[in-house]
């Protein structure tokens, strides 16, 4: 069978947090993983800057021989995902899919909430672009969405500061704003895939009654799901057990950081895209 590994992408680590949750569900595929860390954090840059750095990643790993590509990035999902699938993918080939991490998310969130109150913690991108009330709206009308956008916290995660004392400040901080905007949140959503490295910080400063959401085995049990529901697709990606990585900055570096995501050791390569 020809080698067709599905895609995985994140503007840094973060996706490989993702990743790890994908491979414990799903062994037997072929990934390719990349980190645009030459281009990291995407979180404050602007729509048409996320739209074009996400389309030359899925356009990298359609080269590559990628037929499926999961957008393990909430920032790049809120801002590219949909223009790519509607404009993008009918030029790219009509074989081809690009999967985000939202709709996965929403489809299944209120299972979590008492309440039917929510909270949301993201990228500002995630957050500005209004991707998750409107999401959630569709599928659960009931729920209320509160939102806090955590500019610092990816930087914190990339910067390997995420365990010191130093960010205590902003993740107190940006809790502490988003639960004064109600009484009734009994779920929160970490919705950006860096963010489960920063899970026992975060849980110092939230309420031990409220659900604390990552979204890693939530997309790889979607995923599971979607090539179930399409054999079409599923067809095209080969079952080696292969893993490879990918980097746009310095493999060393890449390398150093990405175990503490992926919770193994990785060896990654560097492209330029
Ligand atoms: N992991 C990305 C997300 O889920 C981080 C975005 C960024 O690069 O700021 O949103």
């Amino acid at each position: 069978m020809k080698y067709q590994p599905i895609g995985v992408f994140d503007s840094g680590y973060g996706g490989l947090t993702v990743l790890k949750e994908i491979v414990k569900k799903l062994p037997e595929y072929d990934y390719l993983y990349l980190g645009d860390n030459a281009r990291a954090p995407y979180g404050n840059r602007s729509f048409d800057t996320v739209y074009e750095y996400t389309l030359q990643s899925v356009e990298w790993f359609f080269k590559q021989g990628c037929s499926l590509v999961v957008l393990a990035c909430n920032t790049a999902s809120a801002k590219a995902l949909r223009t790519i699938q509607q404009n993008d993918l009918p030029k790219l080939g009509t074989d081809k899919r690009v999967l985000g991490v939202i709709r996965p998310t929403t489809e299944i969130i209120g299972q979590f909430t008492k309440s039917n109150e929510i909270g949301i913690l993201g990228t500002n991108g995630t957050i500005q672009s209004n991707s998750y009330p409107i999401e959630i709206g569709k599928f659960y009308p009931q729920i209320k969405v509160h939102q806090e956008a955590c500019p610092m916290w990816v930087s914190l995660v990339e910067n390997d500061e995420y365990k010191s004392t130093g960010a205590d400040f902003f993740v107190e901080a940006n809790i502490k704003n988003l639960l004064l905007q109600s009484k009734n949140i009994d779920t929160i959503l970490l919705a950006c895939t860096h963010y489960p490295l920063l899970i026992n910080k975060i849980k110092q400063f939230v309420p031990e009654d409220i659900t604390i959401i990552s979204q890693g085995e939530i997309v790889a049990k979607s995923l599971v799901n979607y090539l179930d529901r399409h054999p079409e697709i599923e067809k095209n990606c080969s079952k080696n057990g292969q893993l490879a990585f990918y980097t746009t900055d310095l493999p060393q570096d890449f390398d150093n950081h990405a175990a503490s995501f992926f919770g193994k050791p990785v060896q990654s390569v560097h492209i330029e895209l």
